[in-house]
């Protein structure tokens, strides 16, 4: 007899993807560009190998939850540098193995697995963790289309909703559309919470791919503060060095925001297991304290989309987006018929956006969209986008 809940978890998106490909032969005349899976595939700075080299000694001993003083300052340095925020690395500040783990253990600390009215806010389409975090804490997911710029309009949510809601996922800059939750938005949603008792869990593992160079993203922070907030409460943040870094192997990330949700998640994590390796929280330390990779990182990002983009749009629907690596393109046919025809006729792996969604009310708002991952190098990405051009439907 297993856990009961673990039946609603649903598959994947990449299952999925591999049943939709049954059956299809793959043009054998062009070589393969896979841009369905939002893998970094820049190499890992020389910076964070380095260091992770250097720390091997440290596999000799069992890390603290907590990790140690020196990241969690690296850490509290970053969020300085890049929002202007200040948090207390003592009390505001925690490891995490990536994001994924920490998005979806935070829920079991704010989740009463006896509430079954429980309600999860999250964006639709979404990363497919929310959805199975909310399930396993015994709540039930709330899907908030994305409207036209991208993002949730809070203001949407009705009363009776937000008085069920324990916690809301935001994901910003958004996968897969790269947009912006702007300080209105957020106004909306701190308002909500302050009113009904909600967590926010905001996502921010895209923060550090952006286009204009100028005008880096807001962060769930940063927007606190702008709202006047004194403290984080009911806020946590959650950041990595994976899409950062080109690290996402490494497994490093970090929450940071309000010190009572943290001192829960501290107590949970204990028991859960989830120490960095002391190796590892060295070369985040480098990682974190240098920015120079980081600037070079999103160059790259951003020749991509500056030669990828006007060649989709001499056909498709499709704009820049705020940040992140995907482009989130219109398909003038079924998006899943797009998919197959795009692999069969010109070799190229997109993901259907209506994987990345779930029906409400009988409306996917992901349908009608391809999420195209610009991770290979960029002459793949250049070619895949000129065969796109071509496809036959
Ligand atoms: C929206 C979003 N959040 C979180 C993650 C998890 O990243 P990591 O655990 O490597 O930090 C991903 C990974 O693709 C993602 O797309």
């Amino acid at each position: 007899m297993s856990n009961p809940l673990l039946e609603r978890l649903q598959p994947y998106p990449f299952e999925r993807l591999r049943a939709l490909f049954a059956g299809i032969t793959p043009n054998a005349a062009l070589p393969n560009v896979n841009l369905s899976i939002g893998e970094p595939k820049h190499p890992t700075p020389a910076v964070l190998t380095d260091a992770l080299k250097a720390a091997m000694g440290g596999l000799a001993v069992y890390p603290a939850t907590l990790g140690i003083p020196e990241l969690r300052l690296a850490i509290a340095g970053w969020m300085h540098r890049r929002y202007g925020v200040t948090v207390n690395p003592e009390t505001q500040v925690l490891p995490a193995l990536g994001s994924r783990e920490a998005l979806f253990s935070f829920a079991q600390v704010v989740l009463n697995p006896a509430d079954a009215s429980a309600l999860v806010l999250s964006p639709n389409p979404f990363y497919q963790i929310y959805e199975g975090a909310a399930l396993l804490g015994g709540a039930q997911p709330h899907y908030l289309p994305l409207e036209a710029d991208g993002q949730c309009d809070y203001a949407k949510v009705p009363d009776n909703i937000w008085q069920r809601t324990r916690l809301a996922y935001v994901c910003s800059p958004g996968n897969p559309t790269g947009a912006v939750l702007s300080q209105q938005q957020w106004q909306i949603l701190f308002d909500a919470s302050d009113r009904y008792g909600f967590a926010i869990a905001s996502d921010e593992c895209y923060s550090e791919i952006y286009l204009d160079e100028a005008s880096p993203p807001l962060g769930a922070l940063s927007a606190a503060v702008a709202a006047g907030r004194t403290d984080f409460r009911n806020i946590v943040v959650f950041s990595s060095l994976s899409k950062r870094s080109n690290a996402p192997g490494l497994r490093s990330g970090f929450v940071a925001g309000d010190a009572a949700l943290l001192k829960q998640f501290l107590k949970y994590r204990t028991y859960h297991g989830s120490a960095m390796s002391t190796a590892v929280q060295m070369a985040s330390i480098a990682a974190w304290n240098d920015d120079a990779h980081v600037i070079e990182n999103r160059k790259q990002y951003a020749n991509k989309f500056n030669e990828v983009t006007p060649i989709l749009q001499k056909r498709f629907e499709v704009g820049r987006p705020q940040a992140g690596f995907y482009l989130w393109m219109k398909t003038p046919v079924c998006d899943q018929v797009f998919c197959r025809q795009a692999l069969q006729q010109l070799n190229v792996t997109l993901l259907p956006g209506s994987f990345l969604a779930r029906d409400v009310d009988g409306f996917n708002p992901g349908a009608g969209h391809v999420r195209i991952a610009l991770v290979a190098p960029l002459d793949e990405c250049v070619t895949a986008a000129e065969r796109l051009i071509e496809i036959n439907l």
